[in-house]
């Protein structure tokens, strides 16, 4: 195969990989509001700002946001998060929960 070639296809699946990633962002963050999390966290001002989210993919990783979003009374225990009303636990599929990590990943400072 020629190299061009071999270029260009690997530019389209790129391409293609970033627009998976685009949509799975506005997943998540569609997700975010119609799963009420603005009742206790906040985005760019937006929500309950005792909880704010601005730069938590700064502050935590990736598998963390995981463990909260899956296991938020095991989070609450294990960061001994004082906050009330607590997370409540979620059952989200798990296309949906990768979708919220996804968006929350792009909340950097
Ligand atoms: C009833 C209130 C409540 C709701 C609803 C809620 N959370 Fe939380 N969440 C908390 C509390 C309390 C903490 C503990 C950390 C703190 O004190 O802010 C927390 C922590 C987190 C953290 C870790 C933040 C950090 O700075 O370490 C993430 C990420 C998170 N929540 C995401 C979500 C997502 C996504 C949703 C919606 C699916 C959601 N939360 C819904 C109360 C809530």
């Amino acid at each position: 195969m020629r190299s061009s070639l071999l270029a260009a296809m690997l530019c389209v699946g790129l391409a293609a990989t970033a627009a998976a990633q685009d949509a799975k962002v506005a997943k998540g963050q569609q997700l975010f509001a119609d799963q009420k999390c603005t009742l206790c966290h906040s985005v760019a001002g937006k929500g309950n700002a005792k909880g704010s989210l601005d730069g938590v993919a700064g502050k935590v990783s990736a598998d963390e946001i995981r463990n909260w979003i899956t296991d938020a009374k095991g989070m609450t225990a294990k960061t001994k998060a004082t906050r009330k009303p607590e997370m409540k636990a979620y059952t989200l599929s798990r296309d949906d929960v990768d979708a919220l990590v996804a968006y929350l990943e792009t909340l950097k400072k």
